[in-house]
C-alpha cells in the first residue's frame, strides 16, 4: 500500500530543485502588490524586481525589505537578463488604464512594451513559466506564446481569475456561504466581453440556479458588475493592485507547490482559435489541462469574447 493522499505524476527533479525563484517585470503598483504578497504567503525563497526605472526598483527593494524579514525571503532587484532564468516570469510592465479606458485600447502601448520584454529576457530557462498580468492580458498571452518560443502550456495569462473572485465574493454575500464553497466562473475576456457560465456553477454540489436568490437576480446586471467592478476602483482611486496582487501570488504558489488548483486563466483554445479565460489545470509545469465548461445556449452566445478577441489577435498574428 503506498500512503499518498492523492495520485499526481511526479515533478521531474530537475524542475524541482529549481523552483523557487519569481521574477516581476514592472515594479509600479501591481508588481510590487504581487512581491507583497507572495512574500506574506511565503511562495518562494526569492523575488527578483526589474523595472526600466532602476530607481523604482531601488525603492520598492528597500520597502519590502522592510516586511520581507517576516518571511525569510530575499527580494532583490535584478537585469532582465537574470529574471529569464527564474521558475517564474511575471509580466506588469505596461501602460495601465485611464479612467473610462478600457483594457483592449491598451494593445499598441502594451504591445511594444511586451515585445522588448520578452527579447531581454532571452535565453529564457526551457522550464520558465511566463504569466501574464499586464493589459489586454488575452492578446498579450497570445503574443507571449509566440515570441517566447515556450511550450504554449507555460505561457499564460491571470485571466479572469479576478473577476471569477469578485463573482464569488457576491454570490457568498447573497447565500451566506464561503466563497470556497462556491464553483462558479466568469470566463471569456478579462475585459468587457467576459460572461458567468451559469447554468454549469454549483455551490456545494447544488446547481447555483437552483437557489430562488440567484434565480431572481438580474443576471446580466451582476455581470456588468463584475465586468466593471475594476473601471469602478479606477474612478476612485485611480487603480487596481490589491485583488490582482492576491491571485497571482495565489497562483504562483499552485505552481510551485504543483498544487492542481482548476483556475480560470488565459489559456489558448486550440477548437476557438483564441487566447482566453477557460478553467485549467495548473501545476509545476503550467497549464496541464484546459477544462472546457459545458454552456447553454445563452452562454454559448456569449462566447462573442471569441469574435471581438480574434479581430485584434488577427492584427499581430
Ligand atoms: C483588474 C485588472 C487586473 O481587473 O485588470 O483589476
Amino acid at each position: 500500500i503506498i500512503a499518498a493522499s492523492r495520485s499526481i505524476p511526479p515533478i521531474p527533479i530537475d524542475i524541482m530543485v529549481q523552483r523557487s525563484r519569481v521574477a516581476i517585470i514592472g515594479a509600479g503598483s501591481v508588481g510590487a502588490t504581487i512581491a507583497y504578497a507572495c512574500l506574506l504567503r511565503k511562495v518562494c525563497s526569492e523575488i527578483l524586481l526589474v523595472d526600466i526605472a532602476p530607481e523604482i526598483v531601488n525603492g520598492q527593494v528597500l520597502d519590502l525589505a522592510d516586511a520581507a524579514f517576516l518571511s525569510s525571503t530575499v527580494v532583490r532587484g535584478a537585469t532582465f537578463e537574470e529574471t529569464g532564468q527564474c521558475d517564474i516570469i511575471v509580466i506588469t510592465a505596461g501602460a495601465k488604464q485611464n479612467q473610462g479606458e478600457s483594457r483592449t485600447q491598451l494593445i499598441k502601448r502594451n504591445h511594444k512594451i511586451l515585445n522588448s520584454v520578452i527579447s531581454s529576457t532571452k535565453p529564457l530557462n526551457k522550464h520558465a513559466i511566463i504569466l501574464l498580468v499586464a493589459n489586454p492580458v488575452d492578446i498579450l498571452t497570445h503574443i507571449a506564446q509566440k515570441l517566447s518560443g515556450l511550450p504554449r502550456n507555460q505561457v499564460f495569462g491571470s485571466g479572469t481569475y479576478l473577476d471569477s473572485g469578485r463573482l464569488r465574493l457576491f454570490l457568498s454575500q447573497l447565500l451566506g456561504v464561503s466563497e470556497t464553497a462556491i464553483h462558479a466562473y466568469t470566463l471569456g475576456e478579462h475585459g468587457d466581453s467576459q460572461f458567468v457560465a451559469w447554468s454549469s456553477a454549483r455551490v456545494g454540489g447544488k446547481p447555483l440556479m437552483d437557489f430562488p436568490e440567484v434565480k431572481n437576480l438580474d443576471h446580466e446586471k451582476v455581470e456588468y458588475d463584475v465586468a466593471h467592478k475594476a473601471y469602478e476602483i479606477i474612478k476612485l482611486k485611480g487603480a487596481t493592485y490589491f485583488g490582482i496582487g492576491a491571485c497571482v501570488a495565489s497562483l504562483c504558489q499552485t505552481i510551485l507547490l504543483n498544487q492542481r488548483h482548476v483556475r480560470p486563466l488565459s489559456v489558448y483554445v486550440e477548437r476557438l482559435g483564441v487566447t482566453l479565460s477557460m478553467p485549467a489545470v495548473l501545476g509545476t509545469k503550467g497549464v496541464e489541462e484546459i477544462l472546457e465548461v459545458p454552456l447553454n445556449e445563452k452562454e454559448k452566445k456569449l462566447m462573442k469574447s471569441v469574435h471581438s478577441m480574434k479581430q485584434i489577435i488577427d492584427k499581430y498574428d
